[in-house]
């Protein structure tokens, strides 16, 4: 078997219930033995302030950082909030991106986002945002499949069992990742 490829999974809602989070789990689930998800919590990152980013940041910064950068590749998984990414995410990846120069995101580490919203389009406007500043950062990103889920509300039941009308779509998804993870790691 080929290496096995380590992904920070950031979660773009803080809520206990949140649907994004229990897609997440399902893709760490049905990832291919070549991936190892784990999510990184963001909830602890003080809102970024260059002031306090300095010899001696926030000691949340210096471990959200260390956790980036010992991975191989990064998944987002996030809703929308006012067709934009939720503001936890979005101070998240700017904490990331700086000291200027030095950012937590390698050069080149490939990426995906997917996001899902209860409403229709399935947090279109927060997932191509996110892409913008990721292209900025250099981050690679799978292209397709395109990871738009809408009428999540209904993705999962009482139990938190996944319904079987997304599992193939998930399966899809983490499947063409684990592809683009191995092309875009060197060594
Ligand atoms: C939302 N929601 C939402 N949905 C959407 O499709 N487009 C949007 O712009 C918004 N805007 C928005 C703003 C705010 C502040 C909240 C709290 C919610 C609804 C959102 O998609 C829904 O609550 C999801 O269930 C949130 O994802 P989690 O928490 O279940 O992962």
């Amino acid at each position: 078997m080929s290496k096995v490829h380590t992904v920070a999974v950031l979660v773009g809602s803080l809520r206990k219930e949140s649907i994004n989070r229990k897609i997440a789990k399902a893709l760490a689930e049905l990832a291919p033995a070549s991936l190892k998800l784990q999510i990184v919590e963001i909830r602890d990152l003080p809102l970024y302030d260059e002031d306090i980013d300095n010899d001696a940041p926030p000691a949340a910064y210096d471990a959200f950082r260390t956790a980036l950068k010992g991975a191989d590749a990064y998944l987002f998984v996030t809703p929308e909030y006012n067709r934009s990414i939720p503001g936890p995410l979005k101070n998240a990846v700017d904490v990331a991106s700086r000291p200027y120069g030095q950012s937590a995101f390698g050069h080149g580490k490939p990426g995906a986002v997917i996001s899902a919203s209860q409403g229709a389009i399935g947090g279109f406007g927060a997932n191509h945002q996110l892409r913008q500043a990721l292209v900025f950062l250099d981050v690679p990103l799978l292209q397709q499949p395109e990871g738009y889920l809408g009428g999540a509300g209904s993705f999962f039941d009482a139990n938190g069992t996944l319904s079987d009308s997304v599992k193939p779509f998930l399966q899809k998804f983490i499947d063409a990742f684990a592809a683009w993870v191995e092309l875009n790691t060197k060594g």
